[in-house]
């Protein structure tokens, strides 16, 4: 694995990015469970992590205490809750099935709500777990989750924020929606946090895996001129936190 000026740690293949993911998550989480009593994670969705999710429950005995970690997502698919396309589904299958923490630090998306309501009221349960007043601008925050988990798209989208969407430029919500109608897939209706609220975190982890991801991964580590406006991946820089980038040689062949 190597280390490079942007902390961006490159690993031989997706296992051992998987396996440095899952160190790198224990490591963490035991330091600020010891530090603060607790360790507040918003999970990323799609297929790079699941390998990591299951690699971390097969070392679960590595964490000090699962009852001081609250899990959150960084974004959802509007399916419901045991929907194979379902973020949840994903880290249920792969990660709290191997695993014993209660149910009420595990933060879900309330997708059988519809997509605007399941939004407000992922707000509502952030804002009340991190103890912030509702009418508090999302500028006056210091820091929220001790760590962001995210993927990035081959179109530069991340969570489900998406290039030229609404969703991708909203200053003030913590939490929006989107139809989400055109690739990729699924082309169902998202809720996703906004970069707002994720540059609150005190640490952003990227996890990129494939050579499917090189070119896109050039443009957002190291962009030239021909993009005119940063790619929603590429604005995330978290204000006050520590931003990671994981990523196999594959996806790194191009930086
Ligand atoms: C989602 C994810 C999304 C994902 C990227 C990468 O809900 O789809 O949050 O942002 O991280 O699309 O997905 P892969 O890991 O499947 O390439």
């Amino acid at each position: 694995m190597t280390k490079t000026a942007q902390n961006i740690l490159v690993t031989t293949n997706k296992e051992k990015l998987a396996q440095a993911a899952c160190n790198h998550f224990i490591n963490l989480a035991n330091q600020i469970i010891q530090q603060k009593g607790r360790f507040s994670v918003a999970l990323a969705g799609g297929s790079t992590p699941a390998f990591f999710y299951s690699l971390l429950g097969k070392k679960s005995h590595d964490i000090r205490d699962w009852g001081s970690i609250h899990f959150f997502w960084g974004d959802e698919r509007c399916v419901p809750p045991n929907h194979k396309d379902s973020n949840y589904f994903l880290a249920k299958r792969a990660l709290f099935n191997q695993i014993s923490i209660p149910a009420n630090n595990i933060h879900r998306i309330l997708t059988e709500l519809p997509p605007e309501q399941a939004a407000s009221n992922y707000e509502v349960q952030l804002r009340s777990f991190f103890n912030i007043p509702k009418n508090a601008p999302v500028e006056a925050l210091q820091s929220t989750f001790d760590l962001v988990l995210l993927g990035i798209g081959k179109d530069g989208h991340t969570a489900s924020l998406f290039p030229e969407d609404a969703a991708s430029e909203e200053k003030k919500r913590w939490v929006v929606w989107s139809p989400h109608l055109k690739p990729p897939p699924p082309m169902i209706s998202r809720v996703s946090l906004t970069l707002p609220i994720i540059n609150t975190a005190s640490q952003v982890t990227f996890l990129v895996s494939g050579e499917e991801k090189a070119d896109i991964l050039k443009q957002i580590i190291s962009p030239d001129s021909t993009f005119q406006d940063p790619l929603p991946a590429a604005k995330v820089h978290p204000h006050q936190g520590d931003l990671l980038w994981l990523i196999d040689s594959a996806a790194a062949s191009k930086l």
